[in-house]
């Protein structure tokens, strides 16, 4: 039995192996681990295989990997020593990892959580302008609350969770690497470890420990809002990076393996995200094993023989089960079979989603697998004593426990928490002069160049010459939020300036530093002083992360997008157009690069956008310095029905196909006009949201108390007595929380200033304003809906009393206002406001807040309030 099972792995591992050699031939890529372990080691014993041969293990499909990180006995020994004195209490402690919007320095001196976080968006203070010292305060003030054994009698130190996924990117001034798309196409692994030991040194200066990276995600359906997360939709390129970035995060056994400029990093999202169906973010994956295996596993294959000391279980379900509860997965397939020995971190709340789970209690997702739950929001605090209760009543065995907190501590003891000076005595802390090192965005610079990818270039006019009238148009040219991105500062990326990237340039930057300001023009809509000889157009998605990114259909803009207007419009005045398509996916374009002469895929960058125009000019001497070496690691659409377009399919028929590229290197011929008749897609004219997931284009969301008002730019925010927080209802911050006191009117205001809006027309008896509500501590009698204009002095707001409609049991409900019982036809020129407003103590939270088409107006409000 044993002998056999030798043999087939040996022959797998042959076949892996010229499977690599055929990769190095085709990529250049380095495959230097070998992955497969043929002497089991870890976990997979004799014993083991018959126990994986019951769960139904298919051994010649997972294969144990050898991890570089082997066990060590004097680790084993220290972590046994910390666990004989352990209380239940302190164990559980060191599986709850809390939010820092919901801790302080003092929760941790009584708990004492074995690690913490910071959700994207989520800053020292509540204060995006935080600087390095404050982060470093807070890191130190948790730390040594940690190891304060005075309340919980542990002297443990917790360690930091923060996404650094392209650079420390919630740190104002970090360098900002192009999004893991761009660096698929680069398709250079020493370049990804390059970045990953840069990105670690910055979180590092931070006295932060441990990274929520890589996305080793296989996109699969580029309707999905994390594609951009990813590097590829193949799994060569996925694995192959997978193991070069987490060498650069952790270092390796013999260098500066988790030493002082290192940090722990994790694989993610255990596993299948990239493959759901649809795109859907959170969604439900129902490949077959074997491609869960060969297609979604591969980044674990190599990350894990790395060392990656931690994995992140996946929101999305495997044929209909989510991954958080799912024992063969996490237990007998990661654990047990690939002998994967650091712990299983679950995703925000991720457990409350199994189920019968909620987000206070979850013994299934511990008893599956589960190591550490991630849980934001209040939700720690039950689900800490309902998970020690859980373990008194047996319904999780000790010994789980025990396994659990022993992987942990075996992390923290290869990481040397336990003789690491206190995070702000660290050898890199504090210095700041690293964050954005003008060597990191050297670093930086480089992975734009390489990231770009050229996908026409008709009659040559790439490069151009410096020498010429430039006009830079595109709402993107002088952007430095919209070109890095989701996860950058904020969570969704949205609401940054250009001043908040100190040291970073946009792509207008670059191109202005090249030809010099007198021969270059910028405009966002294209308009200009003097005729141009050439415009330079930089436009594209919008940022966004995560389910806010998931997206119906992959057509850009719809018909007569607004950028397709504005390239005609250049074509038709006769001005040659050289398109920078700034996006996280592909896209149908063909109308778009119909209209350009050149079409430029720069991806997200990041904050180094002037290394964009490296590649778009000739030097002194007629030659281009730089050279597209770019290539596509995702299939780019013919048609926009083609949302899952893989190489490999069996009808493969792309517009350009996976590793295409242009370059100046090699002639290539004119790329035709491409088919624009295709049927597009209408926009939905049944439903127009307001608040889904945050406010929606065009409205604009702001708090008011009294005279008082501040835009919500943030995720939480306070205004007089007024507090506004998000919420997760379904998913991340699909809702907010409103609190107001007793006092002056006050409360959150939506507005419409775009009259020519379509949803405009919605304001008519065919329409309800809808919104799910719920009333935390107050009467339905304190709520009023204003609706009506907004101009200064006009007493034009008409005031709903909501309490025939809404009830006050503390649960969710539906509220639905007859939009046809307002007289908006007195102020169609006027921007509409629609307030939800107080002047008493009330709490109440709000989700999915639209106006839609009406069945029934039987239930609706008064309108006579
Ligand atoms: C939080 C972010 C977090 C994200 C995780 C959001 O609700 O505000 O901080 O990173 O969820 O998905
Ligand atoms: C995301 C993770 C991230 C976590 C913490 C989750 O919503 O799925 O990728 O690491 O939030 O911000």
């Amino acid at each position: 039995m044993l002998l056999n099972r030798k043999r087939k792995t040996n022959t797998l591992h042959f076949y892996q192996t010229l499977t690599a050699v055929l990769l190095i031939g085709l990529w250049g890529c380095n495959a230097k681990h070998s992955e497969v372990n043929t002497n089991a080691s870890n976990d997979v014993t004799a014993a083991g295989e018959a126990y994986l041969a019951d769960k139904g293990v298919d051994s010649s499909l997972w294969l144990p990997v050898n991890s570089v990180v082997k066990r060590d006995p004097n680790v084993e020994r220290q972590v046994a020593k910390l666990m004989a004195d352990m209380t239940l209490a302190q164990k559980v402690a060191q599986m709850i990892q809390p939010e820092i919007r919901d801790i302080t320095p003092e929760d941790m001196r009584k708990y004492g959580f074995g690690s913490f976080l910071n959700g994207g968006g989520a800053f020292p203070n509540n204060n995006k302008h935080s600087t390095p010292e404050d982060w470093i305060a807070l890191a130190e003030a948790m730390y040594q609350a940690s190891i304060d054994d005075s309340m919980d009698g542990s002297t443990i130190p917790t360690m930091w969770g923060t996404d650094a996924v392209h650079g420390h990117n919630n740190v104002i001034g970090a360098t900002l690497f192009p999004h893991n798309i761009g660096l698929g196409a680069a398709n250079n692994p020493a370049l990804i470890t390059e970045i990953a030991r840069v990105t670690a040194t910055e979180v590092m200066v931070t006295g932060i420990d441990w990274v929520f990276a890589p996305t080793v995600a296989t996109v699969r359906d580029d309707r999905w809002g994390r594609t951009y997360e990813g590097y590829s939709e193949d799994p060569d390129i996925v694995k192959a990076y997978a193991s070069a970035i987490v060498e650069g995060l952790q270092g390796t056994p013999g260098d500066d393996f988790l030493g002082d400029n290192r940090v722990i990093s994790t694989v993610k999202h255990f596993v299948g995200d990239g493959g759901t169906q649809e795109g859907d973010d959170q969604g439900n994956n129902v490949s077959s094993e074997s491609d869960l295996y060969n297609i979604h596993a591969q980044g674990y294959v190599s990350g894990l023989a790395a060392g990656s000391q931690s994995v992140m279980a996946s929101f999305n379900s495997w044929k209909g089960d989510k991954i958080h509860g799912n024992k063969y997965l996490l237990t007998d397939v990661l654990k047990r079979r690939m002998g994967f020995d650091g712990f299983v971190v679950g995703d925000w709340n991720g457990h409350g989603q199994v189920v019968n789970c909620s987000n206070e209690s979850c013994p299934q997702a511990i008893n599956a697998g589960l190591d550490i739950f991630m849980v934001p929001t209040d939700a720690w605090e039950p689900l800490y004593f309902n998970t020690i209760e859980q373990v008194k009543k047996g319904i999780i065995p000790m010994a789980r426990i025990d396994d659990a907190v022993k992987r942990i501590l075996r992390v923290k003891v290869r990481a040397g928490l336990f003789e690491k000076p206190s995070p702000k005595n660290r050898p890199f802390s504090g210095r700041t002069e690293l964050i954005g090192h003008s060597e990191h965005r050297e670093v930086a610079k480089r992975a734009v160049r390489e990231s770009l990818v050229l996908l026409k270039n008709n009659d040559d006019i790439l490069p151009l010459s410096r020498n010429q009238r430039i006009l830079v148009t595109g709402d993107a040219a002088d952007n430095i939020g919209k070109q890095s991105g989701g996860w950058t500062i904020t969570w969704q990326g949205t609401n940054n300036v250009n001043s908040e990237f100190p040291g970073g340039t946009s792509i207008f930057d670059g191109i202005r530093s090249k030809v010099g300001t007198t021969n270059v023009e910028l405009s966002v809509d294209g308009s200009y002083q003097e005729k141009p000889d050439v415009a330079i157009v930089v436009f594209g998605e919008e940022p966004y992360a995560e389910g806010q990114g998931d997206i119906a259909h992959i057509d850009y803009q719809g018909v007569n997008g607004k950028d397709e207007q504005l390239l005609k419009s250049l074509q038709a005045q006769g001005i040659p157009v050289v398109s920078v398509f700034i996006t996280g996916r592909p896209l149908w374009v063909n109308p778009e690069i119909n209209a350009s002469n050149a079409f430029v895929v720069a991806w997200l960058p990041g904050s180094e956008g002037d290394a964009v125009s490296d590649l778009l000019f000739k030097d002194d001497n007629g030659k281009s310095v730089y050279d597209f070496t770019g290539r596509l690691s995702f299939s780019w659409p013919k048609d926009p029905s083609q949302t899952l377009l893989n190489r490999g399919d069996k009808y493969y028929d792309p517009l350009f196909a996976y590793g295409y590229g242009l370059d100046y290197l090699h002639s290539s011929s004119n790329i035709p006009m491409l088919s624009e008749t295709l049927q597009r897609q209408a926009t939905d004219s049944d439903s127009y949201p307001i608040y889904q997931g945050g406010v929606k284009a065009p409205y604009e969301m702001s708090l008011f108390s009294g005279q008082k008002r501040v835009s919500v730019k943030a995720s939480s925010l306070s205004l007089a007595g007024l507090s506004f927080r998000t919420i997760d209802r379904f998913v991340q911050e699909d809702g907010f929380r409103i609190d107001t006191q007793e006092g002056e009117w006050s409360g959150v205001r939506f507005l419409l200033s775009n009259s020519e809006h379509p949803s405009i027309l919605a304001l008519n008896s065919q329409y309800q304003l809808k919104m799910d509500v719920r009333l935390l501590n107050a009467s339905a009698q304190a709520i009023r809906m204003n609706l009506g204009c907004d101009q200064a002095g006009a007493n034009c707001l008409q005031s709903l009393d909501l309490k025939t409609q809404l009830k006050d049991d503390k649960e969710w409900q539906t509220l639905a206002v007859d939009m046809g019982c307002i007289d908006f036809a007195r102020f169609r020129q006027q921007p509409i406001a629609i307030e939800l407003a107080s002047e008493s103590k009330v709490s109440a939270m709000f989700h999915n807040i639209r106006l839609e088409k009406s069945e029934t107006d039987s239930s609706s409000a008064d309108c006579n309030g």
